[in-house]
């Protein structure tokens, strides 16, 4: 038998020493190291042999296997070498220079800064959600106090989809913020609530340095018992202090929204001695909670919704929005 073996090691290596392509070198390994070869036979009958005898032949076959093993290899990398020079011989390719860099992308400057801020709700507790894109009129404007006629449907003109209710007016449209998840987050969720819902949002208006006909919006809402005022306006000062530092100042005004009561604007100073508003925030209207099954009286909760391509512009110091969307890789790479 240890005869057989080294007869064989003979055959096996000589063989080799023949191969001069990797299609043979694959069959040789088939034919000598595959499950269906001399070796593996040799090995699988040691069940059968003489307990001197396993210990002896067992160990000659492994010792062999792996000789063969460590030829096959070597054999490889010859043969990739060879191809190697074969190209450079060739001129086909400069095998000395270096290899060209992966051009790696990465994360748009919005979804960064939209990562940024839902991180920054997220350490004081707020869980991120998502809703559609695509909204029912009753979430958009409805059930957020905003009635067929209210004035405020003239600031989100938008893009219809054609889907009619029973009274023929279109029903379905590309949400103009992201507030509809306010009422749809508190249909399915009991109060305490905590959630910001970062999101893309459309309006129908023609597209200039601070004008896009689609942005982007952070929600937010929070929905307890004893929530106050002060609450809210602490909240959005740790925001502004964790996106902008501590130095930039901001600044809280009145403003309506039909569904906070009161209701504010947030502003930044932009460094300049001027302000930029960059969020609408309020009391959630008791209209909007009694819609939803929440009891006013005993529950009240705040909401705030900001655009993220202002606090982009703010954070980063960028005048034109359209920048954001223009897919110029120069204005891109920077970030
Ligand atoms: N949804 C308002 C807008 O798009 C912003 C807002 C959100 C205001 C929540 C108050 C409360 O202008």
């Amino acid at each position: 038998m240890i005869d057989h073996l080294s007869n064989l090691r003979q055959e096996a290596l000589t063989s080799l020493d023949a191969v001069s392509t990797p299609i043979e070198l694959e069959n040789w390994r088939v034919k000598y190291l595959g499950r269906k070869g001399p070796l593996t036979e040799i090995l699988r009958g040691l069940g059968q042999a003489s307990p001197e005898e396993r210990k002896e032949v067992g160990a000659a076959a492994n010792q062999l296997k792996q000789d063969l093993e460590s030829s096959r290899e070597e054999k490889e990398s010859t043969l990739q070498d060879r191809d190697l020079h074969d190209l450079a011989d060739r001129d086909a390719i400069d095998v000395t220079l270096p290899g060209r860099p992966a051009p790696l992308g990465h994360l748009h400057p919005i979804t960064q800064i939209i990562q940024e801020i839902v991180e920054a709700f997220s350490a004081m507790g707020f869980q991120t959600v998502e809703g559609p894109e695509v909204e029912w009129d009753r979430y958009n404007f409805e059930a957020l106090n905003i009635p067929q006629d209210h004035p405020a449907r003239e600031q989100h003109d938008t893009f219809w989809i054609d889907e009619k209710d029973k009274n023929g007016s279109p029903s379905m449209l590309l949400r103009t913020h992201t507030s509809p998840m306010q009422v749809r987050f508190m249909e399915n969720h009991k109060p305490p609530i905590r959630v910001v819902v970062p999101g893309k949002v459309y309006r129908y208006e023609a597209t200039d340095a601070t004008h896009e006909w689609h942005f982007h919006q952070v929600e937010g809402l929070a929905i307890d018992e004893g929530i106050s005022f002060s609450h809210l306006k602490g909240t959005l000062y740790e925001f502004a202090k964790r996106i902008f530092g501590i130095k930039r100042k901001i600044r809280f005004r009145c403003d309506y929204f039909p569904f906070v009561e009161p209701g504010a604007e947030m502003a930044i100073d932009d460094g300049k001695g001027g302000w930029l508003e960059i969020m609408g925030a309020g009391m959630v209207h008791p209209k909007v909670l009694e819609g939803v099954g929440v009891d006013p009286k005993r529950y009240t909760g705040f909401a705030f919704g900001m655009g993220a391509e202002r606090i982009a512009n703010l954070k980063y110091g960028i005048e034109d929005i359209r920048s954001y969307y223009s897919n110029d890789t120069r204005f891109l790479r920077q970030f």
